[in-house]
Order: C-alpha cells, then sequence, then structure tokens
C-alpha cells in the first residue's frame, strides 16, 4: 500500500532528440486505481517502466510512499509489474511459476505455500496449479501472472495491457476481475491501456495521454462530460463525438454559430455572453457535440436553446437497441445515436435537434475548451 507522486517527470531517450514524457505530474493516493490511456506511441509504457524502475527517469521525482525512488533499484522499490505477453515459464507448473519469485527470494516453502494458495483462491485457479501454462486457457495464463505479482504483497501494481492478447470476451471478464481484484487486495493499481473503454470502466481517474503530453487527469465521467481540449474530447466516447468548424456571429442580439451557411446554432445565453467578452465573435471555433445528444425531433414542439438540423439518411447502423444515423451537414460527416424503434432507411429525410446545454466549444488555435456546458 503507497502513494505514488510524479513530479515534473521528463523522459528523453539518448539518440532521441524530443521528450518521449514531458512534464508528468501526478499524486496517486494510496489505494487508488490509475489508468494511464493514449494512442500507440504517446509514452504510457515509458511512464509506467519509469514508474517500476526500468528505465531512467531524465528529470524530475518520483516519490513511492513518500521517498524518493529515482535512483532505487527496482527490486528495492516493492512493486509488481504484469505485462501484456505473460512471460510464464513454460516448463514449470502453475503452482512453479506463482512461487519463483519467493523462492529466488529464499521464502520459506511453508509461507510459499500459504501465498500461492491465497492467490489461486482470489484468482480462481486453485484447480489449474499442476498443469503447465500450455494446458491453460489465455485467460487463465493472464490471471497466473497477477497471481506471481500477488503473492509478492507489492505497495503498487503496475500493468501494461494487460488483457490485449485476450479475445474480446474474454477481455471483458478480465476486466471485471482485475476491477475485483483491486477492491480485494487494497493496493494502488497503475493500469496502461490504449482502450479508451477499458480505461473508462476501470480507473478512478484517467490520465490521458498524447504525445508525451499529459491532456487530462480526471474521473472517467468528468473526462467524457467536461473535456479539456479537443483531442480528449474526440479520443473519450464512441462513437467519437461530433466536431464541426463554425463561425461565432451575432444576429437579432443573439450570438449562434453558423456552420458552413447551413446551421445556425443556438447557444446558451451565458455561453453567449463568453463568447463576446473572450472576443470571440467574428471568429472561427470547433463545436462538439456527442452523438446521443443528437435526437429526432418527431415533430414535437421546440423549446428555445435547442438547434434544428434537417437532413439525410446516408447510412444507418442498427446496433441492437440504438442505432447510429450517419448524415452530413455541408463538408461534416456527422453521426446522432438515436433508438432503433424507428427504422430508418437510406436517403430518407430526417430532423434531428440537438440542446444548446449540450455543445462543447474549442479554441481553433490552441484547441483547448473555450466552455462546456
Ligand atoms: N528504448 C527506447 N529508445 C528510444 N525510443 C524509445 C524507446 N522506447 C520507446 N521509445 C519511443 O518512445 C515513444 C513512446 O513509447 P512508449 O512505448 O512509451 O509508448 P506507448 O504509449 O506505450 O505505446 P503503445 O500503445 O504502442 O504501447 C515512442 O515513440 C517510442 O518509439
Ligand atoms: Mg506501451
Amino acid at each position: 500500500m503507497a502513494d505514488v507522486v510524479l513530479k515534473n517527470i521528463q523522459k528523453q531517450y539518448s539518440g532521441n532528440d524530443k521528450l518521449t514524457v514531458k512534464d508528468f505530474n501526478i499524486d496517486i493516493k494510496d489505494k487508488e486505481f490509475v489508468v494511464l490511456v493514449g494512442p500507440s506511441g504517446c509514452g504510457k509504457s515509458t511512464t509506467l517502466r519509469m514508474i517500476a524502475g526500468l528505465e531512467d527517469i531524465t528529470l524530475g521525482e518520483l516519490y513511492i510512499d513518500g521517498k524518493l525512488v529515482n535512483d532505487v533499484s527496482p527490486k528495492d522499490r516493492d512493486i509488481a509489474m504484469v505485462f501484456q505477453d505473460y512471460a510464464l515459464y513454460p516448463h514449470m507448473t502453475v503452482y512453479e511459476n506463482m512461487a519463483f519469485g519467493l523462492k529466488l527470494r529464499k521464502t520459506p516453502k511453508d509461507i510459499i505455500d500459504k501465498k500461492v494458495s491465497e492467490a489461486a483462491k482470489i484468482l480462481g485457479l486453485e484447480s489449474e496449479l499442476k498443469k503447465k501454462p500450455k494446458h491453460l486457457s489465455g485467460g487463465q495464463r493472464q490471471r497466473v501472472a497477477l497471481g506471481r505479482a500477488i503473492v509478492r504483497n507489492p505497495k503498487v501494481f503496475l500493468m501494461d495491457e494487460p488483457l490485449s492478447n485476450l479475445d474480446a470476451k474474454l477481455r471483458v471478464e478480465m476486466r471485471t476481475q482485475i476491477t475485483k481484484l483491486h477492491k480485494e487486495l487494497q493496493t494502488t493499481f497503475i493500469y496502461v491501456t490504449h482502450d479508451q473503454t477499458e480505461a473508462m470502466t476501470m480507473g478512478a481517474r484517467i490520465v490521458i495521454m498524447k504525445d508525451g503530453d499529459v491532456m487530462q487527469i480526471d474521473t472517467p465521467q468528468n473526462a467524457y462530460e467536461h473535456p479539456n481540449n479537443l483531442f480528449v474530447a474526440q479520443f473519450i466516447g464512441s462513437p467519437q463525438m461530433n466536431i464541426m468548424e463554425g463561425k461565432v456571429v451575432e444576429e437579432n442580439g443573439r450570438v449562434i454559430i453558423d456552420v458552413c451557411d447551413k446551421l445556425k446554432v443556438e447557444l446558451l445565453p451565458r455561453i453567449q455572453e463568453i463568447l463576446k467578452e473572450e472576443g470571440y465573435l467574428d471568429n472561427n471555433v470547433y463545436l462538439g457535440v456527442r452523438p446521443e445528444y443528437i435526437s429526432e425531433t418527431e415533430g414535437s414542439s421546440l423549446e428555445n436553446e435547442f438547434t434544428v438540423i434537417k437532413s439525410k439518411v446516408e447510412m444507418a447502423e442498427m446496433m441492437g437497441f440504438e442505432t447510429y444515423i450517419h448524415f452530413n451537414l455541408g463538408k461534416n460527416k456527422l453521426i446522432a445515436r438515436v433508438n432503433s424503434s424507428n427504422t430508418k432507411s437510406i436517403d430518407e429525410e430526417i430532423s434531428l435537434k440537438i440542446p444548446a446545454k449540450n455543445i462543447h466549444l474549442f479554441d481553433i488555435s490552441t484547441e483547448k475548451v473555450i466552455t462546456t456546458n
């Protein structure tokens, strides 16, 4: 059990003139489950490996349990790391694989026995202990890798894409298992994935990274509802947030956003004020709206603060309960998530509405949020 603090952590690999991790700051609390998420190459594994001590820290300070550990060797950091490829010893049984690290540390046999059987119980591996890895399923192998980490009672668990070799169904099952494991072990977990769904469902907090930069650290819900920037807005959520470029204009005393002369988007009064005050009038902005907030008008009378879009169905993807309607607005390709009860065919005319309160606005040059609802 320990908190993990990263202060202005940077990483520059030798021979690379760019920083792979730029100024990473986070205060991970004891027993917290934090997920690092971002596209391939953004620096997730590098950050995790620096925490593990497998990679030098170029600049900054790393504290585990209040102690500065930049120069402490991996084996003395009291952490355990689980990798994507399990790295089990094929000639050893499940029991021997789990016991291996403890044996190396000359742990007495009765204690090894006790720890391995406890871990096997937690992971549902009790009847597999005598088997060799090749006789196990992918999910079971991954559990053995977890077991090997558990028996060491580490202060911190580090996991780098531990589920990416599993098929989709097993991945979902193992997600739940790892979340349960975290509850049971009451230990700090730092988990790396490039899969936003995995991050959203597992992390108490998620760190969204891009090109070595931390774009946002937040609860999954906040990152979803209040993205700080265009990148987070589009990275979190599936299908992703619709983004259009539009011009902020004043018409009859109201500030609206004109999207390619095809749509005048209504805004909340508070947002209109902010746009005026911050000098956005007559400038372009990015406007974002999540597909689930675009719904059919179905002839219902509209209150103020709604924008109505008339368009044609380009494609309708039936997902079961809901249908993703693809439609165009000028050069923008947009998606609405609507209830499947009204089937839609291609080229059918549709009338959709966007509530002003569900609109996100981003600055064109900084891509930072201007204001959210
Ligand atoms: N040992 C190394 N020497 C030089 N550059 C490296 C080294 N390891 C990684 N890099 C570079 O650092 C960047 C970040 O790599 P990292 O493995 O941390 O990314 P990641 O976010 O884990 O990506 P992925 O999702 O593909 O695993 C990449 O551009 C990579 O090429
Ligand atoms: Mg990686």
